[in-house]
């Protein structure tokens, strides 16, 4: 019966993460933020038969049965109908994202967040109008109950690891709950007080690294010289620390060097690149206090702290240094 489904529509936000990237694979803090800027947005159409999945972004267009077992959105519809105690079947799921892919700025955990909620509205509605006809029904209608944001958010981890292996679930975490976190891996999310928002400017190298790449090529090095990369990782993880009590007592001025700090470590463990050192120094050769690779890096987004009456010339420089756009959020 698809008669009595609506269609329903769901998104999800883009992420930055501020500061502590890699270490955070590694039980360090790190701190990341939503970008309300770009999006993905998931529609869900009844539609008679199979699951069709239309993956415009990507130019695909599929049947679930046909998803390969490693295919993220397939994996997701397929885990989010389990949880939800449903067969999935008879609708088509419409994926649209403003958010590049292999940025560092989460397309993957925002895509799988949008299904995942769409899913949950889809049965609900559909639960919405069997309800009303509850009173003709013969068999007592089963409850299809709706996703709290720790489920999608846990759904969304799954597919996670199918994207880059050892994920610390920090992107599924603040791209879930929409609100800035301070991120530890396995342990309860912390959110905090921004006592004075701030801008931050991104810029894309124009790069695409994905971070599976990125992370893995981190666990060998680690692998190969635990001691170093341990350290440098408690290094990243004290500046994780200091950023947050800077941000709670609205000392953004304090953001700039721990940026630039976070930033060489992220050279030392071997996730920069010359794009990325390129737009870093443009950026504060024009004046900017602070400039880091944001995500996995080897390319991607760039974050530069926007703030005071340099900000314009800033985002001048990124783009004539070769950014191939310049985005600007509100932390808050
Ligand atoms: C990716 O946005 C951030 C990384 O730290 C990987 C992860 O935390 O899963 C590079």
């Amino acid at each position: 019966m698809t008669a009595d489904r609506l269609s329903v529509t769901a998104s999800a936000p883009g992420k930055i993460i501020l500061f502590g990237e890699h270490a955070v694979v590694y039980a360090r803090p790190a701190i990341a933020v939503p970008v309300w800027q770009v999006r993905a947005q998931v529609t869900i159409d009844p539609l008679p038969g199979n699951v069709e999945i239309d993956a415009a972004d990507v130019a695909r267009w599929y049947d679930l049965r046909d998803a390969p077992p490693d295919d993220p959105i397939a994996t997701m519809v397929t885990r989010t109908c389990a949880r939800l105690g449903v067969e999935p079947q008879g609708f088509a799921i419409h994926i649209r994202s403003t958010i590049p892919v292999a940025r560092g700025l989460g397309s993957g955990a925002a895509v799988s967040v949008a299904v995942g909620r769409a899913l949950a509205k889809f049965y609900a509605t559909e639960n919405t109008e069997r309800e009303k006809s509850r009173s003709n029904s013969v068999s007592p209608v089963p409850s299809v109950a709706a996703l709290s944001v720790e489920e999608i958010s846990a759904l969304a981890y799954e597919v996670e690891k199918l994207h880059h292996g050892t994920p610390s679930g920090i992107d599924n975490t603040v791209i879930a709950f929409e609100q800035p976190v301070y991120f530890v891996r396995d342990q309860p999310i912390e959110s905090f007080r921004v006592a004075r928002p701030f801008l931050i400017a991104i810029a894309d190298t124009g790069v695409a690294a994905p971070t599976k790449i990125a992370v893995g090529d981190v666990r060998r090095a680690w692998q190969a010289d635990r001691a170093r990369y341990e350290a440098l990782f408690d290094q990243i993880g004290a500046i994780a620390r200091d950023a947050r009590a800077a941000i709670e007592r609205g000392d953004v001025g304090a953001l700039g060097p721990l940026m630039n700090a976070n930033q060489k470590l992220a050279r030392e463990i071997g996730v920069s690149s010359p794009e990325i050192e390129t737009l870093v120094d443009a950026a504060l050769r024009a004046g900017a206090r602070g400039a880091k690779l944001s995500g996995a890096g080897r390319g991607g987004n760039v974050i530069v702290l926007a703030e005071g009456e340099n900000r314009e010339k800033v985002e001048r420089a990124l783009m004539d240094a070769g950014a191939a756009r310049v985005i600007v959020t509100k932390v808050e």
